[in-house]
């Protein structure tokens, strides 16, 4: 990392979906900065972009940038794929396809283990590890061996997706929060696999995307930000979630 240079800064980003025809843009000039560190909370309407920017980021070939800039530790990823993406340390929960026939949770993690720092660890060593994050985010140790996200409960998906952070130790964790069917349970699995991982790697930063304020009073983000028509129209603390819940997002409306 170039000394003092932000983890993530997406500069001026517009993008649309990579159809043959015209189309419109979905994020309309998107800013936004991590640094070290930093947890960074978007909260928006449903349809405002938000996993369209998850999407983008991690350069999914569904969406075409138009112009702007994505740029990790000082460089720009714009010319990289995914895999690339997860080399240089960028790692977006639910990237990877619902479920794959066959595969087992260690298996996938050692390919994408191999995938993003190039080591390829034993399956005991993975196996040790992955153990170790199952305990801390009170798994059954049997789970290692089901096949990945086969009749996995909502629950599951999270606890997965959070020990997939740990073991892969991305520097920008992107997590898009899109289930609207999380409960009580599966939420505070989420925060306090945050704290775990972030409690581990201090330095990570993390971009949570989510709609739900639970989430938020529990993983205490350093800074929330309202996502409207494709764009971030309004940044603060805490207090702009307590805004939302009071007055909905029709008084940010005036901003987009
Ligand atoms: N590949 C695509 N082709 C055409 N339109 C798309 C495509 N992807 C997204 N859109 C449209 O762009 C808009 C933003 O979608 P997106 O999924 O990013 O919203 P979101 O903010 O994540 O919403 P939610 O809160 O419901 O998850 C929507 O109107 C959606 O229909
Ligand atoms: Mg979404």
């Amino acid at each position: 990392m170039v000394a003092g240079n932000p983890l993530l800064e997406i500069r001026d980003l517009v993008a649309c979906p990579d159809t043959d025809g015209e189309s419109e843009p979905i994020l309309r000039g998107l800013n936004l900065t991590v640094g070290a560190g930093e947890v960074h909370a978007i909260m928006g309407p449903n349809g405002s972009g938000k996993s369209t920017l998850g999407s983008t980021l991690l350069g999914s070939p569904e969406y075409r940038v138009e112009s702007g800039d994505i740029v990790v530790k000082g460089e720009s990823v714009l010319e990289d794929g995914p895999d690339e993406r997860a080399r240089r340390g960028m790692f977006l929960a639910f990237q990877y396809p619902q479920e794959i026939p066959g595969v087992s949770v260690i298996q996938f993690l050692r390919q994408a283990l191999s995938a993003r720092k190039g080591i390829d660890l034993s399956v005991l060593e993975l196996r040790l590890s992955a153990m170790e994050w199952m305990k801390r985010l009170g798994m059954d140790s049997s789970f290692v061996d089901r096949y990945l996200n086969e009749g996995f409960s909502g629950g599951e998906k999270k606890r997965n997706e959070v020990m997939q952070m740990a073991i892969l130790e991305p520097e920008i964790a992107i997590l898009d929060e899109t289930d609207s069917g999380l409960d009580i349970d599966a939420l505070r699995i989420v925060a306090s696999g945050i704290r775990e991982v972030r409690a581990d790697r201090p330095e990570m930063g993390v971009v949570l995307i989510t709609h739900y304020q639970r989430l938020l009073d529990e993983v205490a983000p350093d800074h929330v930000h309202i996502m409207m028509g494709g764009r971030i129209v309004a940044s603060g603390g805490m207090d702009l979630v307590e805004r939302l819940e009071s007055d909905g997002y029709e008084s940010f409306r005036s901003l987009t």
